[in-house]
């Protein structure tokens, strides 16, 4: 109760949607009701990398009408998380952050980007160990730790690749963990977890797991033992199954995790167009013991061709087939058991002891001493970065979208907006838009289909013209359309 008095006293215009989740055991939960949240994320870099530039200033969080127009449509979509890899700290981002939260979204942030002095590098990264890389990093935590909806960050992301690889950098990774882990513990109120993306490189992937998972000496407060694993991993191709993907050895090789795994890029793209079969896997009873999700590679379209929505130069964007496909996929799954459970109480999993016995391929680094850090990053660690990169949620005056968005046949959505949700609530599938096959009998009067109501019937197809839930037209009814 007062808890929401003083929210509407602090901020009646600020939506407040999702609540600061918390690693626990090998799950992520909201800490209010000890409910698992399982990552349904989509990977969010339009542009590509090209899409982070610091001498034009831009990044993919910092244009609030692409945001606005992207949320809305990851709204349709059924997304919870994005994730963004290449951001410039000392950008504005409270629009496109009090966005995503608003419209039920967490975000998964790398800390590093492709540029020189901004990453570890994969074969000397003792060369590119250094304060203002550092810096750049913590940099990238003072702009984001305030963010309700700032989920994680990835301390690193696919750095290693092979064995050669394997042989100098996991050292340098769990150091960089480490020192993310400090920085955050000194300088956030609140905790935010840490861990590495990795490459599905089966020769180095459970090695690089059970390097980075350890605790020295068993220490299970060691910061330099990785909060979350995630992999990227297109082994799930066409019509493929559980075994045929390799994904059962993905479980086989994660059961027992003291940490939370899921899929920080998924999505194999031939055959194209993609069928996404193995979305029910993931969320479905031989994966979600052990992995909590995953995010499907990539909402925009670059040349790679792995695009949901393809965004024109002028701001304008077309829906493409995959992400029909995508959200008829996440529309049948059951989300009230996907985010409804509570995790285990017995037994829970510990982080084992850093050993070289955990590290079972020749040539991968099993020596657990780190490199200590490098000059002059221990008092950027205690005095903090400077000059300081902050982030605040902002009131947004418009939910409303502002470019022209199409379906693939070309018909224009109407009054595509976000809704922007009350306290605590996340996105998922049925919530925004509206499905109703043709687009010719969609009604427009928001009568009561429940979001979990609506699942089973989503019909495939277009998204039909003037069918969009306009933001503040319909507060509690989240879904219109005959489709439903
Ligand atoms: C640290 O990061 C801040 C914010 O990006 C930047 O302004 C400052 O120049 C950086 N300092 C060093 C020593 O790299
Ligand atoms: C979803 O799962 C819950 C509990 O796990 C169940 O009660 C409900 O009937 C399911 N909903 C549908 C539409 O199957
Ligand atoms: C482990 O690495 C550290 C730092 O590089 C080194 O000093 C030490 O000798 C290594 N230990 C073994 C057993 O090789």
């Amino acid at each position: 109760m007062l808890a929401s008095y003083l929210s509407l006293a602090l901020g009646a215009s600020l939506a407040l949607a999702v609540k600061p989740l918390v690693v626990k055991d090998n799950y992520f939960v909201n800490p209010d009701t000890g409910n698992r949240f399982q990552i349904v994320g989509v990977a969010y870099q339009p542009g590509g990398s090209a899409g982070y530039n610091p001498e034009l200033r831009k990044d993919p969080l910092s244009n609030a009408d692409n945001c606005l127009r992207d949320a809305a449509l990851m709204q349709v979509l059924g997304i919870n998380t994005i994730r963004v890899y290449n951001l410039d700290p000392d950008l504005n981002h409270d629009e496109c952050a009090s966005i995503f939260n608003a419209a039920g979204m967490y975000m998964i942030l790398d800390v590093n980007s492709p540029l020189v002095g901004e990453s570890l590098t994969s074969y000397n990264p003792w060369e590119s160990y250094y304060a203002s890389y550092l810096n750049r990093t913590f940099a990238i935590v003072e702009a984001f730790k305030n963010y309700p909806n700032t989920l994680a960050f990835f301390s690193g992301n696919e750095v290693i690749t092979d064995v050669a690889a394997g042989k100098t950098v996991p050292p340098y990774v769990r150091a960089v963990t480490r020192d993310l882990k400090n920085y955050i513990a000194k300088h956030s109120k609140r905790s935010i977890p840490v861990g590495y993306s990795a490459a599905d490189v089966r020769k180095v992937l459970f090695d690089s797991f059970h390097y980075f998972e350890c605790a020295e000496d068993g220490n299970q407060n060691d910061p330099s033992k990785a909060d979350l694993f995630a992999l990227n991993s297109y082994s799930w191709c066409g019509a493929a199954t559980f075994t045929s993907s390799g994904y059962n050895t993905l479980v086989d090789g994660f059961t027992g995790s003291s940490i939370p795994v899921f899929y920080s890029e998924y999505g194999c793209n031939t055959p194209s167009p993609r069928i996404f079969t193995e979305v029910p896997t993931i969320y479905g009873p031989q994966m979600t013991g052990v992995f909590s999700g995953g995010i499907v590679y990539e909402y925009a379209q670059e040349v790679s061709d792995f695009g949901l929505v393809d965004i024109h130069d002028d701001g304008s964007a077309t829906i493409l087939k995959d992400f029909y496909t995508l959200r008829d996929q996440y529309a049948k799954l059951n989300f009230t058991t996907i985010q409804g459970v509570k995790p285990p109480k017995e037994d829970p999993p510990v982080a084992p002891v850093c050993s070289a016995k955990l590290i079972t391929t020749p040539g991968f680094c099993n020596n657990f001493t780190l490199p200590v850090l490098p000059p002059g990053a221990k008092q950027i660690i205690d005095n903090g970065v400077k000059p300081t990169p902050s982030g605040k949620l902002v009131s947004i005056s418009s939910w409303s979208v502002k470019q022209t968005v199409k379906n693939s046949d070309g018909s224009v959505l109407k009054n595509l907006a976000v809704k922007p949700f009350s306290n605590d609530e996340v996105n998922e599938p049925g919530s925004n838009v509206i499905d109703s096959g043709s687009g010719a009998t969609a009604s427009t009067t928001g009568s009561a289909a429940s979001p979990t109501q609506s699942k089973k019937n989503a019909a495939p197809g277009n998204i039909a013209p003037g069918t969009v839930v306009a933001a503040a037209a319909i507060a509690a009814a989240a879904v219109i359309g005959a489709g439903f």
